[in-house]
């Protein structure tokens, strides 16, 4: 029984997303804070300053970073910056997995 719970759990995290963007408003991680872990187009609210991308990259999830309809980057292995530079600052992202097109 317990064999089974820990199989069915590890398939279940096999299958799921597993990321996470978190961004903010400042430089070093501070201000106002946007969070998801969900695909899909998500507005920031606010052009975002600094980030952490946490992937493993293995699930094939990655993100596109947009300032309304210009793409500023993109990302799919784990990647943290606490001083986006300013042409690159976004207030868009985009993600997806596996075959998903990424646009801003
Ligand atoms: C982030 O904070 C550290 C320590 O508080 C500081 O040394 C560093 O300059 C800061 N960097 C940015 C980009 O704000
Ligand atoms: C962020 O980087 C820019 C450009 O390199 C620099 O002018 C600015 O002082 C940095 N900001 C912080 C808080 O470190
Ligand atoms: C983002 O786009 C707006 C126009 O939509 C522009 O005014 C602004 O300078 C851009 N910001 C960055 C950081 O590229």
């Amino acid at each position: 029984m317990k064999f089974t719970a820990v199989l069915a759990v590890l398939a279940a995290s096999a299958s799921a997303n597993a990321f996470t963007i978190a961004a903010w408003a400042n430089t070093n991680y501070s201000g106002t804070q946007f969070q998801t872990t969900g695909t899909g187009t998500y507005n920031v609210g606010f052009l975002a300053k600094s980030y952490k991308w946490i992937s493993d990259g293995r699930d094939g999830c990655c993100i596109k970073f947009c300032n309304g309809s210009r793409e500023t980057g993109y990302r799919c292995g784990a990647y943290s910056n606490t001083n986006v530079t300013s042409a690159n600052q976004f207030n868009k992202v985009v993600t997806g997995c596996g075959s998903t097109v990424l646009n801003c």
